[in-house]
């Protein structure tokens, strides 16, 4: 279990990340998101032990950063691909993935198999030998992605970790997330891309030098925008936006072609009253289904706008 409580990071007289809060239960991806320079590098390095909270702290299981004693311990148990890959770029990919193998004390066999699966499953087992120097941004990343996973942590700190992926690694690298969840690892991940997050994290805190908003995106979504659901009918009398705004649970209703758009408290319980209401008005309901708010929607209404 990772849990942040008031970490703060100040450079000079820029604060980075002020009274950070989270707790984050073990086997959950979760996000961090928000604009450029909203602290989330910073709060990821903190994590990792690369540099000091200011103030506040954290703990990773019983092990707190930034206390000597424990940094070691937490090193161990993490996994950080970071913003930048910092890949030793005149050694080949294969000698890359084994220098930091050989760091982590793992066994020479074990390390040939787990780095010669590992390089075919991410299509660059043909070009283990070349320098990563040469290689492209996206090839790059793949490697320190690798890198990260070596030593088979159970908390993977991922910094953009799709950023220069083309569509089909972004995806292989997202259901490899996904299964290092099931496995029971623990993910935390900055992205700036929402609809991979809104795919994968269970929770995300929405940053922007402070906590904005925490939760799972359907939650975010909900306590933001009004419900709405779409009942599409065969015909729509005119007076039927009139008649149908009398039922005091709907907050408010919109004719759109052949279909009826209704904000209602609580969709569970309100659109079996809504429906059996237009039957008895003698109308035929084809379809009903609620809008979906995705987190582009949260992010720009808390981010952006400012909203609450
Ligand atoms: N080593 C440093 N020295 C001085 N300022 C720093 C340092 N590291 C980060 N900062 C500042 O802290 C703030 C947060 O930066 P950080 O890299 O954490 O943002 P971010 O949310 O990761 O942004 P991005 O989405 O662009 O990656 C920025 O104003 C940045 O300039
Ligand atoms: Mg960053």
């Amino acid at each position: 279990m990772i849990v942040c409580e008031g970490l703060t990071k100040t450079f000079g007289s820029i604060t980075a990340i002020q009274d950070f809060n989270i707790e984050i239960p073990d086997g959950r991806i979760f996000g961090l998101l928000g604009p450029n320079g909203a602290g989330k590098t910073t709060t990821m390095r903190m994590l990792s032990c690369l540099i000091q909270p200011t103030a506040g702290s954290a703990h990773i299981d019983s092990y707190e950063i930034g206390k000597k004693e424990d940094a070691q311990k937490i090193r161990g148990m993490i996994g950080l691909l970071p913003e930048v890959p910092g890949l030793y770029e005149t050694l080949g990919a294969y000698k890359n993935l084994d220098y930091y193998a050989q760091l982590y004390g793992i066994p020479k066999t074990q390390r040939e198999e787990s780095i010669k699966t590992t390089l075919t499953n991410l299509g660059l087992w043909d070009r283990r030998n070349e320098p990563v120097g040469g290689f492209s941004k996206g090839m790059k990343q793949k490697i320190a992605i690798a890198r990260a996973l070596i030593h088979d942590p159970k908390y993977i700190f991922l910094d953009e970790p799709t950023a220069s992926l083309d569509p089909a690694a972004a995806k292989m690298v997202r259901e490899y997330i996904l299964e290092l969840k099931s496995q029971g690892d623990t993910i935390l991940i900055n992205t700036h891309n929402l609809s991979e997050a809104e795919r994968i994290c269970d929770t995300v805190a929405l940053v922007k030098n402070r906590t904005v908003k925490v939760g799972s995106p359907k939650e975010l979504a909900r306590g933001l925008f009004a419900r709405t659901i779409s009942i599409t009918m065969q015909k729509i009398p005119p007076s039927l936006l009139k008649d149908i705004s009398s039922l005091d649970f709907i907050s408010q209703a919109q004719v759109n072609g052949n279909q009826l758009v209704l904000n209602v408290r609580n969709p569970e319980e309100d659109n079996p009253q809504v429906i059996s209401w237009l039957m008895k008005q003698g109308l035929q309901v084809q379809f009903v289904t609620e809008e979906e708010h995705s987190l582009e929607d949260v992010y720009l209404k808390l981010i952006e706008e400012g909203g609450r």
